[in-house]
């Protein structure tokens, strides 16, 4: 059943979908909205309602849909599919993403079809200005549902004049704020409905799959406060619900809140979530029943429940995220690495729900461009999202203004502000290139880039155009959040924009551009020399003089040869003198451990990984994260909860490197085609246990200490074939196949 009623993903070919021969969307299609004058304060999901007949056996039946707002589809009162959020969230002013549902035996001979439309992105309370309507006032939909009969012949039904409106149980939803359900009202009087004079051209069918439900959690603990609130503790701070069955009289009210945190006297804590309510409100009618929200999600660990004694058995925490496939695993003998590789896998989880967000608890939730372009290597080693950041890049794109400049979130809800808000920014723009090639890296496919290339071009050429004498220089936010000592804004632009210009270099190269191969080179051959002048020494030293500097100027290849070896010096003399400790932001903090380790410091990057006081990973899996902190201190030593997200994935992309240098699983070719094994042992790991499915099937690369012995167990699948860099032995060149080899155990360099 479920396998029938399955969202069916369609690839979006970039042009319109045809059914027998026409477009899905034929003019007697029309958007409908309702016909009811709505209460304005509440502004209850509206519901739609079609009844039809069915008079002949039948074949198939497939609905088309999509919606102005979050819709959820009842046919003969069971669910249409296991979609929430569906169409998701796109550009709406040029991009409204289609579902497609086979209705398998929902059908029946008397059909009662009703659609609930939820304010969602397009017209709910959204954004750090909580305004509304950001696409437009009016809730609606349209959609068909093609039936084929047994006997060959067809109808169609479509949504028109011929529908009807009314509210329903669900009086208010809001993501931010949460939903109030009133089971004691049902539809009673039926209004007809206004058609909407839409596009329907820019109506696309959905890429990649639907946000669905996922792990569960029951309660581990439930206890009053001192504050005296009644407090279920689900034990992981996860995105999604809370399903409860509540038993109770007609009018009886029964309250949720969420929260992440509970504050230094345990009491529950909300003083992060800014404006967002994340209250569910259910107010009963008389006897038992299972409820949840439809159009609203919460980031949450705590739910402080009044108006019913709780009963643990009866509620449930429900983790939503869009459906990607788990692609990766990492497990190693120290299990503090262990615990913060599961606070990166849920803070991928908390933050994939449609779009890559920054975080999930706050009245933010934002498509931070820059949180999205730093954590993509670690998010695609634990999932297959390629087709994930396919969607938001193709609302990238359709969001670049015309200048080439990136808006800082996308899908771009402040698009009509004037004067513009924060676009154009070193680290977030670069998201138009470093997405792009990076999915190319990992999965191999060039058409990401033939679809972004002019996109990639055009960030690079903004960049050009408001530059002054090969420097750029603009407003950011530079290595944001960095505890140590800021590294100034043009040398960070300067660095992105070499980067960038040098990925799209790369890109024309691969699609065959040998124009523009030259005319970007060009470019940043300019870059890297203004660079040079402007902020290097002569002897190495970057000006500032930050971890981060040097880790961009590493990473980013802006050095000549000869400078390397004493910037990577300088880097590692700077973490010493930090104590060992890192002292990166969101920019910085991507590269750093690579910075070390391509450099001959490996021994110093697992010194700075396995610190576990702050600013390091481990910190707050000490202090009992089990998700990754927006803040390096998001709680204090001494307890102090700071009003920051508990969920927030950036800082997280340490993910990349403990598959690529601890496992030591990288691609040689783009997409896996030859793959490069060189685990680098250190930090007192005995074993570490890792695979990846790469686009041609699974890799392996596991690994353990035998007194001085390393033996390494390797695994590659049909089709490919890969360079083995044994420690202390020759490198071994393999085809598809399990091996096994015996290294020499030799403690990383440079600590
Ligand atoms: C977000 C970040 C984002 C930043 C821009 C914050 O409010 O949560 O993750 O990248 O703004 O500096």
């Amino acid at each position: 059943m479920k396998h029938l009623l399955c969202f069916v993903t369609i690839l979006s070919l970039g042009f319109v979908e045809f059914v027998s021969g026409q477009s899905v969307w034929t003019p007697d299609i029309k958007w409908i909205n309702p016909g009811f004058a709505e209460d304005t304060v509440l502004r209850s999901p509206p519901v739609f309602r079609k009844t039809f007949r069915v008079l002949k056996p039948v074949k198939s039946a497939t609905l088309y849909i999509s919606a102005h707002g979050v819709y959820e589809g009842m046919l003969n009162g069971r669910r249409i599919g296991d979609a929430f959020f569906a169409p998701g969230w796109t550009s709406y002013d040029t991009r409204l993403q289609y579902q497609q549902y086979e209705l398998g035996d929902l059908i029946k001979k008397q059909n009662d079809l009703r659609i609930t439309v939820g304010e969602g992105w397009y017209r709910g309370v959204f954004g750090g200005l909580m305004e509304k309507d950001n696409y437009g006032h009016d809730a609606g939909i349209i959609c068909r549902i093609d039936i084929r009969y047994k006997d060959g012949s067809a109808d169609t039904i479509i949504s028109d004049t011929s529908w009807q409106s009314s509210t329903g149980p669900i009086r208010h939803s809001d993501i931010y704020g949460g939903e109030t359900y009133d089971a004691n009202i049902q539809p009673d009087h039926w209004y007809g409905v206004r058609t909407g004079n839409y596009s329907t051209a820019i109506l696309v069918p959905a890429i990649g799959q639907a946000v669905r439900k996922h792990e569960t959690f029951k309660p581990v603990k439930v206890w009053t406060t001192p504050a005296g609130d009644q407090v279920i503790d689900f034990g992981q701070n996860l995105a999604g619900w809370v399903q409860c069955r509540l038993h109770g009289n007609t009018n009886d009210t029964v309250v949720l809140q969420h929260a992440e945190m509970l504050d230094k006297a345990g009491n529950f804590y909300t003083g992060n979530l800014r404006e967002a309510k994340a209250t569910d409100t259910y107010i009963l009618k008389k006897g038992t029943a299972v409820y949840e929200p439809h159009f609203t999600w919460h980031g949450f660990r705590y739910v402080k429940v009044s108006g019913v004694k709780v009963q643990p058995a009866d509620f449930t925490a429900v983790a939503l995220y869009t459906d990607i496939t788990p692609a990766g695993t990492f497990s190693c003998s120290d299990t503090m690495l262990n615990k913060l590789q599961h606070n990166i896998t849920w803070s991928l989880k908390g933050n994939f729900l449609d779009i890559p967000t920054d975080c999930p608890q706050r009245s933010e939730r934002l498509g931070w461009t820059g949180d999205a372009q730093v954590f993509f290597r670690t998010a695609a080693f634990n999932f297959d999202v390629s087709s994930f950041y396919e969607k938001w890049l193709q609302d990238l794109k359709a969001d670049q203004r015309d200048n080439g400049s990136v808006p800082a979130i996308i899908p771009n809800i402040y698009r009509n502000l004037q004067p513009p808000r924060r676009h154009g920014v070193a680290g977030w723009g670069d998201a138009a290139t470093i997405v792009p090639w990076n999915s190319y890296l990992v999965y191999g496919d060039t058409a990401i880039l033939h679809k972004q290339y002019e996109s990639m071009k055009a960030w690079v050429d903004y960049i050009q155009a408001n530059s002054k004498n090969d420097y750029w220089s603009a407003n950011g936010y530079g290595d944001w959040l960095a505890p140590g000592d800021s590294t100034s804004l043009p040398y960070i632009d300067q660095c992105f924009w070499a980067y960038s210009t040098q990925l799209v270099v790369h890109a024309a190269q691969v699609l065959g551009q040998t124009a523009d191969q030259a005319k970007y080179g060009d470019m940043l051959q300019r870059v890297k020399d203004a660079f040079m002048k402007a902020y290097i020494h002569p002897d190495g030293s970057t000006m500032p003089n930050t971890q981060t500097s040097y880790v961009l100027a590493l990473e980013f290849d802006l050095l000549p040869d000869s400078l390397r070896k004493p910037a990577a010096a300088r880097l590692a003399a700077l973490i010493k003198a930090n104590n060992n400790h890192l002292a990166t932001g969101f920019l910085g903090t991507p590269f750093l451990l690579h910075a070390l380790s391509n450099n001959g410091y490996t021994g110093v990057a697992y010194d700075v990984l396995q610190q576990d006081t702050y600013p390091s990973w481990l910190y707050p899996v000490r202090m009992g994260a089990t998700t990754i902190w927006e803040k390096w201190n998001a709680i204090l030593p001494d307890s102090t909860v700071q009003a920051t997200s508990y969920n927030h994935y950036s800082y997280g992309a340490v993910g990349d490197w403990l598959y690529r240098t601890v496992a030591g699983i990288d691609a040689a070719q783009p997409g896996y085609r030859h793959i490069r094994i060189a685990p680098q042992p250190g930090g007192g790991i005995t074993w570490v246990r890792a695979s990846y499915n790469c686009p041609y099937g699974k890799i392996v690369s596991n690994w353990k200490k035998e007194g001085d012995k390393l033996q390494m167990e390797v695994e590659i699948p049909t089709g490919t074939t890969a360079t083995v860099i044994i420690p202390g032995k020759a490198p071994v060149e393999i085809k598809e196949g399990r091996y096994t080899f015996e290294g020499v155990y030799q403690p990383s360099g440079g600590g």
